[in-house]
C-alpha cells in the first residue's frame, strides 16, 4: 500500500512540473494581441484587467496612461519566448520622425494557467532625448544582426544564459567578473555600435573601470533557442535610470548586447564623464 502510494506520487510530479511550463501558443497570442494593442493605441481588456500590473521605466502605473494607449506604427519587433520563466520580451522600434520610440516589453503570465492569462507587462521606453537615442539609425544596425535559432544540438541551457547576462552586468560594481567575450562581439548601445562588422570586435570597450554601483532589480526573459536573454534592470551608475539589456550567446559566448536607458530630464552626468573616457563607439 505505502509502495503504491509513493509510486503514485512519483508518478505524478512530472505532471505537475510540466504543468508550470507555459505553452508557447498561449504567449504567442497574447504578444500578437499586446502589439495590436499598441499599434492601434486601445488596449485589450485582458492587459488593462487590475489583475495586471503595469510597470513603465520601472514605475507601476495605471495602463490607461502608459505607452501602450499612443498608436504606435512598429517598424520592427523581436521577440522572445521563456516557457519555464512564464514570459516574452519583445524589441520594438517605431521610426516614426514624429514619435520616435525603442521600447523593451516583457509580458509576464500566470504559471498556473498555463500562460493563459497576463499577469504583467514591464516596459523601457526610450525616446528623443534618452541615452544615444536615435531610432532610425537603431534600425539600421539591427537589420544587419543575425538572432535566428540556434542549432538545438549547440544550444547554451537556461543556468549558462542567465549566468552570462548576470556576469556582463556584474561588470558595474565588480570590474573582476569574467564575461565570456565572444569575437566579435558587437554592443548597439541606444544607437551607438561599438562594433564596425570586423571579425575582430569587441563589446568590452566602453564598459567602467573604476567602483561602480551595481546594476539592481533584474528581471529576466530567457530562451534557449535563440540563445538570448531579456534584463529589464536599474543601472546605478547612470543615476538609477530604468535601462533594457538584451544578450545573445554563441558557442558560449557573448556575440550581441542591445541596450536601451532611460536618460530623459537629465543634464549633467557627473559619473559618466568619467567612466565614458574609455569608450570607443563607431558611428
Ligand atoms: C484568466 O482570466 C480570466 C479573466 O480574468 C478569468 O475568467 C479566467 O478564469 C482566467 N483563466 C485562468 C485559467 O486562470
Ligand atoms: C539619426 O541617425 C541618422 C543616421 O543613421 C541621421 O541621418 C539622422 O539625422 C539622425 N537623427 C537625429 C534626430 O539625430
Ligand atoms: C574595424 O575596427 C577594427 C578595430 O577597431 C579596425 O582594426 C578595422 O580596421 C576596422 N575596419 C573597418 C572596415 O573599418
Ligand atoms: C521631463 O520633465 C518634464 C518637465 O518637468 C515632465 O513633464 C516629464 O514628465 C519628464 N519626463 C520624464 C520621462 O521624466
Amino acid at each position: 500500500m505505502f509502495r503504491l502510494t509513493t509510486a503514485l506520487l512519483w508518478a505524478l510530479a512530472p505532471a505537475a512540473t510540466l504543468a508550470a511550463r507555459c505553452q508557447w501558443s498561449h504567449m504567442q497570442d497574447a504578444t500578437d494581441a499586446y502589439l495590436e494593442s499598441q499599434t492601434s493605441g486601445k488596449p485589450y481588456a485582458m492587459f488593462l484587467s487590475d489583475k495586471v500590473v503595469y510597470r513603465e521605466n520601472n514605475r507601476v502605473i495605471s495602463p490607461t496612461v502608459g505607452i501602450i494607449t499612443k498608436p504606435l506604427a512598429i517598424a520592427h519587433q523581436h521577440r522572445l519566448y521563456d516557457q519555464d520563466g512564464c514570459a516574452t520580451y519583445t524589441e520594438q522600434i517605431v521610426t516614426d520622425p514624429k514619435n520616435p520610440y525603442v521600447i523593451g516589453t516583457q509580458l509576464h503570465f500566470d504559471q498556473l494557467a498555463g500562460g493563459v492569462n497576463v499577469t504583467g507587462i514591464d516596459s523601457i521606453v526610450t525616446t528623443t532625448g534618452d541615452w544615444l537615442f536615435n531610432a532610425s539609425k537603431t534600425l539600421s544596425h539591427v537589420l544587419k544582426e543575425n538572432w535566428d535559432t540556434i542549432d538545438s544540438d549547440s544550444r547554451a541551457d537556461r543556468a549558462t544564459l542567465k549566468a552570462i547576462a548576470d556576469l556582463y552586468l556584474d561588470l558595474w560594481g565588480n570590474e573582476k567578473s569574467r564575461v565570456p567575450w565572444g569575437m566579435p562581439c558587437d554592443r548597439l548601445e541606444g544607437s551607438a555600435y561599438t562594433g564596425n562588422g570586423s571579425a575582430t570586435d569587441s563589446c568590452a570597450v566602453g564598459i567602467p573601470t573604476g567602483p561602480q554601483p551595481p546594476v539592481t532589480d533584474r528581471r529576466y526573459v530567457i530562451d534557449e533557442s535563440v540563445g538570448s536573454v531579456s534584463v529589464l534592470c536599474t543601472m546605478g551608475t547612470m543615476r538609477n535610470a530604468p535601462d533594457s539589456h538584451e544578450f545573445r550567446v554563441e558557442n558560449g559566448r557573448l556575440r550581441y548586447v542591445h541596450t536601451m536607458t532611460v536618460m530623459r530630464n537629465e543634464t549633467a552626468l557627473p559619473r559618466m564623464s568619467r567612466v565614458r573616457r574609455t569608450v570607443k563607439i563607431h558611428g
